[in-house]
């Protein structure tokens, strides 16, 4: 198969696209198709090597987290997919392997795509909307009526959390640049903030903050919370629940969490919920989404594609930190 894989970590400089063997089908596993494949910027922390204390990459490493297409191979133990369902998903973190045209996939990261989307629109979604979701639902717990502050509200992230939040029917302030603000609209902000003429916490106090801006942002954004309020950080900002959660063992999350030690004490300082999230691959919850998608509540937003053999290109857009919507790779024409 054709893929686009790391020779060590490093810059784009270890990209290389060519020839891979295709994956094996294993018990609990799909082997899908790849049509589409979305690009995250913990990539870039990834492809660097941040994370290599968590997560070695034996090389040639495929990356890649979001993928849409179709199923080609049913491993045993499989229930609910068969070949040629359109799918989209998560990979795990460990393995990924998005940037290909084939991929091993366990059966409980897959759901049945958006059946209204193309697969470029649908690999654009998975991360960012599993990130929400549980963010929302399973941390800060949103209510209707609250006052959320969504930072950015332009890129994968925000386009998707302003649509959601609407949805559940909070009062929604999110911040992007000037030539943003309009698009914020658009996406169903009642509050555009242009983060350059104003400071976002100033139109606080909220309910609720979602970070994916993270560092300096993250003690100004607690301190905009009103008391009960909940900080969700998206950036260098997990909690030892988030590890957990992904599997690892308590002392190690507890461990891994650390850093986080003086913003958990702002936030108990101040009565307010800190949680920082990693975002686990569920495709229940991904088949909800769907529903939502299907009925128009939620769209996605494509900002470019890029062929696989383009994906240093990508990546390179995504570095430069001012994408509206999502980079989708676009894997049908290999
Ligand atoms: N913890 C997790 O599991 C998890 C999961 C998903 C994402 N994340 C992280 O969350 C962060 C956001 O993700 P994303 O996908 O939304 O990133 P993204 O798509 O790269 O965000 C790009 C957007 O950021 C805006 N922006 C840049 N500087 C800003 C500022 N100072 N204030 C407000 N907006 C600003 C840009 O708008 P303008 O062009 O208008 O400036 C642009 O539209 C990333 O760091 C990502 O790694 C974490």
């Amino acid at each position: 198969m054709k893929a686009a894989y790391l020779t060590g970590y490093g810059g784009s400089e270890v990209i290389r696209y060519g020839e891979l063997p295709d994956p094996v089908l294993q018990p609990g596993h799909v082997v899908v198709e790849v049509r589409a494949a979305g690009v995250n910027p913990v990539e870039i922390a990834m492809r660097s090597g941040e994370f290599r204390k968590y997560q070695k990459y034996r090389f040639p490493h495929v990356m890649g987290l979001d993928i849409a297409g179709v199923v080609a191979e049913v491993g045993d133990g499989v229930t609910g997919f068969k070949a040629g369902d359109e799918v989209y998903a998560v990979l795990p973190g460990r393995k990924q392997g998005g940037y290909a045209q084939r991929v091993l996939v366990p059966a409980a990261n897959l759901a049945l795509k958006p059946s209204t989307l193309s697969h470029v629109e649908a690999a654009s979604l998975p991360t960012v909307a599993l990130t929400v979701w549980q963010a929302f639902h399973e941390r800060a717990k949103l209510q209707r009526g609250e006052k959320i502050l969504i930072q950015p509200g332009a890129g994968g992230i925000g386009t998707f959390a302003i649509q959601l939040a609407r949805h559940m029917g909070a009062e929604v302030y999110a911040s992007a640049s000037a030539r943003n603000q309009d698009f914020l609209k658009a996406l169903g902000a009642q509050h555009p903030i242009d983060y350059a003429a104003s400071v976002a916490g100033d139109s606080g106090p909220f309910d609720v903050v979602l970070d994916g801006l993270g560092g300096a942002a993250i003690a100004p954004s607690i301190r905009a919370l009103k008391p009960k309020g909940r900080y969700v950080g998206l950036v260098r900002a997990a909690d030892a629940r988030a590890f957990r959660e992904l599997g690892v063992p308590a002392l190690f999350a507890w461990l891994a969490a650390r850093r986080i030690r003086g913003y958990r004490q702002l936030a108990r300082a101040r009565d307010v919920e800190y949680h920082g999230v990693l975002t686990r691959p569920d495709g229940k919850q991904l088949t909800a989404i769907a529903g939502l998608i299907d009925k128009g509540i939620i769209k996605p937003f494509v900002a470019r594609t890029y062929p696989l053999r383009d994906l240093g290109q990508a990546f390179a857009e995504l570095e430069a930190g001012h994408v509206r919507g999502k980079i989708v790779i676009d894997i049908s024409g290999v």
